[in-house]
């Protein structure tokens, strides 16, 4: 298997820390922590209690291959194939974008500006973490979920079980009807031509390219987006728009010239700007 062989879980614990540090993977310790659950299926704090337990020869062979993985900076949502979110934990794959910590917060923001809405869209939907996490805000209200990417919508359909979301292939909202909905979301890929360049290998190397880049200024998705919301919603609809912090006065600009009103520009809890919002 290696160089050394550890013998207990705490040893393979300390030798897999080692070498993810070594090789300047994010999160090291805890990286080391999640391999092992994974295919010991202890929970991480009874590792610590069971650190002098042997480690047998299939959780090893395991084990290592999960940490070969991750020592080429694999995030660990692919590895694992799942993510938390809120409330849910939604499968992930390389076709798909690994919900952030931040995009939850748009599920409270969207309640607080329009408690009411019944028919609800997200745009650029991935893994189907917004609607889904909407399903449980709004139960009586009518979803949808669209993305471009086949691949995308089957991971988002394994994730709704329930079968609470309607789930659509199509270049944003270009094949719906004017006057469709009355809250319209969406997490656009938002990164600028800048800041692809300087992405973590863990993010560069493994996710999907068409859920990040904005083109040069980080706009490109909004610019075609924005008009397309602005048609689709009933008067006096509303949007709620994540955001990068480096796009945030361009998006408002851009929400003014499709006649939004009472545009926002909202904080994460890291006091960054990111999310718009407006109603039409
Ligand atoms: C930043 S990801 C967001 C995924 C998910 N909503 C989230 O917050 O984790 C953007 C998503 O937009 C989708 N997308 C990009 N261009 C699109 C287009 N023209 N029409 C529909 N979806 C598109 C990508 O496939 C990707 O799933």
């Amino acid at each position: 298997m290696s160089e050394i062989d550890p013998q207990t879980l705490g040893e393979w614990l300390k030798w897999a820390t080692r070498k993810l540090r070594a090789k300047q993977v994010e999160s090291p310790d805890l990286s080391a922590n999640l391999i092992l659950s994974e295919v010991t299926d202890f929970t991480r704090s009874k590792l610590i209690g069971f650190a002098e337990e042997p480690l047998s020869a299939d959780h090893q062979d395991r084990a290592y291959c999960l940490l070969q993985r991750r020592l080429r900076h694999e995030p660990m949502a692919y590895i694992l194939g799942r993510k938390d979110f809120r409330n849910l934990t939604l499968k992930v794959s390389p076709a798909v974008l690994i919900p952030r910590p931040e995009t939850e917060e748009l599920i409270d923001l969207a309640r607080e500006i329009q408690p009411r809405a019944s028919h609800i869209i997200d745009v650029g939907t991935g893994s189907g973490c917004i609607p889904l996490s909407l399903a449980e805000v709004f139960p009586e209200s009518h979803l949808f979920g669209v993305d471009f990417s086949i691949e995308a919508l089957h991971v988002a359909l394994s994730n709704d079980p329930a079968s609470r979301v309607n789930w659509i292939r199509a270049d944003w909202l270009e094949a719906f009807a004017s006057g469709s909905f009355d809250l319209a979301v969406s997490n656009p890929p938002y990164l600028t031509e800048q800041e692809m360049e300087t992405l973590e290998p863990q993010v560069r190397d493994y996710e999907p390219v068409s859920a990040l880049d904005g083109g040069v200024d980080g706009c490109d998705q909004y610019r075609r987006l924005i008009p397309q919301i602005a048609r689709c919603l009933r008067p006096g609809g509303h949007t709620v728009l994540e955001i990068g912090p480096s796009v945030a006065h361009k998006v408002a600009g851009l929400l003014n010239e499709s006649g939004f009103r009472q545009i926002s520009i909202h904080k994460d809890l890291a006091g960054r700007d990111r999310f718009a919002s407006g109603v039409v």
